[in-house]
């Protein structure tokens, strides 16, 4: 058959179900880890006027979904390396997935020292280093999938 032909032929494709769960549970974990800095900081004006204590109240149960759903990416970021059948990905595969490993790791530094902060200014750079750090993370994710 013509390479044309072929190419129009192969649309897309479902992923198998054990992928699909895979990818799923990394996206779902993105979601909160990413979503989650920016509804937080997007409500924290009307935090604030819930009272004094009630910014430290909302971080202190937020940070009970975040850490989760980084451990979630984590795990299943190695999952996805296992699955994907690393060991005979390119170089610039290999080295963006190096690149967004070490990304992920200034995500978590950075929003531990920001939730550990008392200071305005360390609440702010910690801050917005954890949530351009998890942005370009979920960038490179998007470029690993392919
Ligand atoms: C802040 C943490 C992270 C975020 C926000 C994130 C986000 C994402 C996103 C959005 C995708 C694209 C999924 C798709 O389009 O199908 C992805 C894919 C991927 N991620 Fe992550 N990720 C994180 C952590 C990690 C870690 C720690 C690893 C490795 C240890 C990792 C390895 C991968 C790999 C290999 C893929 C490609 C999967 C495939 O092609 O099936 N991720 N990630």
């Amino acid at each position: 058959m013509h390479t044309a032909a072929v190419l129009a032929s192969a649309g897309p494709t479902l992923a198998p179900g054990l992928d699909g769960f895979r990818i799923i549970l990394h996206v779902l974990a993105a979601t909160v880890w990413v979503g989650g800095q920016f509804t937080v900081a997007g409500l924290l004006p009307t935090i604030r006027s819930l009272g004094d204590d009630a910014p430290k109240k909302v971080a202190r149960a937020f940070g009970r979904l975040l850490w989760p759903a980084y451990a979630v990416l984590i795990v299943t970021g190695f999952w996805n390396i296992q699955a994907v059948d690393a060991k005979h990905a390119s170089s610039a595969w290999n080295a963006v997935l190096g690149i967004k490993i070490t990304v992920v790791l200034i995500a978590g530094v950075a929003v531990f020292l920001h939730q550990r902060s008392t200071s305005k200014v360390g609440l702010a750079v910690w801050g917005a280093i954890g949530a351009l750090a998890s942005v370009v993370a979920l960038c490179l994710g998007v470029f690993l999938a392919g």
